[in-house]
């Protein structure tokens, strides 16, 4: 049973203090496991005629928002969630540790921007960042230089549990040495808990906090906006996420929707097959979740304290390296919108959210498109019309190796389209790509872009001959 096997787990940790602390653990892993379990046999599934768009209400555009003062900065701590396991890029630690540009990873540009907000608005935001067994030693290492600068971290990791065969819905962890591939971090739903049982939110409550702005770290483009902070204080709503307009080509994450009276997200992996087209389309859901969500802190420890937060659970299937398919249980950190009061969603510009979830994403970020003021990305001003380009990266550049392995500079792309690229091609030094460029090398043959090369509405396959 499933019980038996954490049992026999929590006899293979040996320190008495660490084994209370992973049965603790386990108890809310279990407190998922028993709920997924209990929905599934149920095997009641969302009935898509319940589904309605969010009202006008529900949803408020950033540029009605009055301007804000700074006062309510003083009651603002900011949260980064930094535990995922960016496996979509082949990565085996944060993803944050990553450097975007002149040697400057995301963590070192968020502390960045953190820094500019309080020594501006002369105030004391601090900064929270969430680990997890994959993430924390390479976030230690890069905040460590900023012990004595104006802005206090806070790192405290967030839960480990086990992963189940998909057949026995049984972990394969024998021990909890077990290597890392039998372990998981449930999702940034994970937050809230782990945010209460590390002591880290009654410690922001007795410092009279009452605000916390959530994002990923991997978003540069989630800065403290003290107009959205403004707006919470004075409409007294417990929960805001920020949500963005779709757009073609990119349709991203969970969108905010109405269900048997309940105003609450939904995740794609949520949605029945049959009516996904139906989810996907713009036209009747036109925003998605940035997952900048801005979170009441008393607000919170009420809904925890109650019991109440149960975040809906998302079974991720996942195949490992060895060929065995197990399941892990996540949860999402926007799905808690609907445990809270006037809660809503606002309509914010694209700029707020800037995410890196594929190595194509990590180019744009890295390239001359984007300069760096005080820690954020700021649109080059030659850049016509302020969009970025498109860019496809095949199979080739997928992992994080690859890619740097493959572009030895990044290419200048202030005046590129879309870039597409197929096949074993490597990069060399201060390449111009400008307007649409295709590159596509031959199956089983390596194509290089030599130094200095530019490359304008080119289509270049097999050898470029220039
Ligand atoms: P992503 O959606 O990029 O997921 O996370 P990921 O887990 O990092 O990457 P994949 O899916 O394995 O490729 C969005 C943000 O949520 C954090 C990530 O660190 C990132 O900032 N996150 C994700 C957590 O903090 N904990 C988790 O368990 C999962």
């Amino acid at each position: 049973s499933i019980g038996g096997e954490l049992d026999k787990l929590a006899r293979s940790v040996p320190d008495p203090y660490a084994r209370k602390l992973f049965i603790s653990e386990m108890q809310s892993f279990l407190g998922i496991y028993d709920r997924y379990l209990a929905d599934r046999a149920k095997e009641e599934a969302l009935d898509w005629s319940k589904v309605s768009p969010p009202e006008e209400h529900q949803i408020i555009a950033y540029e009605r928002l009055p301007d804000a003062g700074t006062a309510a900065l003083n009651k603002l701590a900011v949260l980064k969630v930094n535990g995922g396991l960016g496996t979509s890029m082949g990565m085996n630690g944060a993803k944050s540790a990553l450097e975007v540009q002149n040697n400057l990873t995301f963590l070192d540009l968020i502390v960045q921007q953190i820094e500019h907000l309080n020594t501006t608005a002369n105030t004391d935001v601090p900064l929270l960042l969430m680990t997890s067994f994959n993430t924390e030693e390479d976030t230690l290492r890069i905040v460590k230089k900023y012990a004595n600068r104006p802005v206090k971290i806070t790192t405290f990791n967030q839960s480990r549990y086990p992963r189940l065969l998909r057949d026995s819905l049984l972990p394969f962890a024998k021990n909890v040495q077990e290597g890392r591939a039998t372990w998981y971090p449930p999702g940034h739903g994970d937050l809230y808990h782990s945010l209460y049982r590390s002591g880290v939110l009654d410690r922001l409550l007795a410092q009279g906090k009452e605000y916390l702005f959530v994002s990923n770290s991997d978003n540069l483009g989630a800065i403290v906006d003290p107009r959205i902070l403004q707006h919470m204080a004075e409409s007294q709503s417990e929960f805001v996420m920020e949500v963005t307009s779709k757009t073609k080509g990119d349709i991203k994450g969970g969108t905010l929707i109405n269900y048997d009276g309940t105003f609450r997200l939904l995740e794609s992996a949520q949605v029945p097959p049959q009516h996904m087209e139906d989810f996907d389309s713009a036209r009747r859901f036109k925003v998605f979740n940035t997952n900048n969500l801005w979170v009441n802190l008393k607000a919170l420890k009420r809904v925890l304290e109650n019991d109440e937060m149960k975040l809906d659970i998302i079974s991720n299937p996942k195949s490992l390296d060895d060929g065995r398919s197990v399941i892990q249980l996540e949860t999402v950190a926007g799905s808690a919108i609907k445990h809270f009061k006037n809660a809503h969603g606002i309509h914010v510009p694209r700029s707020r959210f800037l995410p890196v979830k594929q190595c194509s994403d990590l180019l744009l970020v890295k390239s001359d498109l984007y300069v760096l003021e005080h820690g954020r990305l700021i649109m080059n001003e030659n850049r016509m019309f302020g969009i970025p380009p498109v860019i496809k990266l095949s199979g080739h550049f997928k992992k994080i190796q690859q890619f740097h392995k493959r572009f030895k500079q990044i290419p200048h792309i202030i005046e590129l389209d879309h870039l597409t690229v197929s096949g074993d091609v490597h990069f060399g030094r201060n390449i111009v790509l400008r307007g649409t460029v295709i590159i596509i090398a031959n199956e089983g043959q390596r194509l290089d872009i030599p130094d200095g090369c530019i490359l304008e509405n080119r289509l270049v396959s097999g050898n470029l001959n220039m």
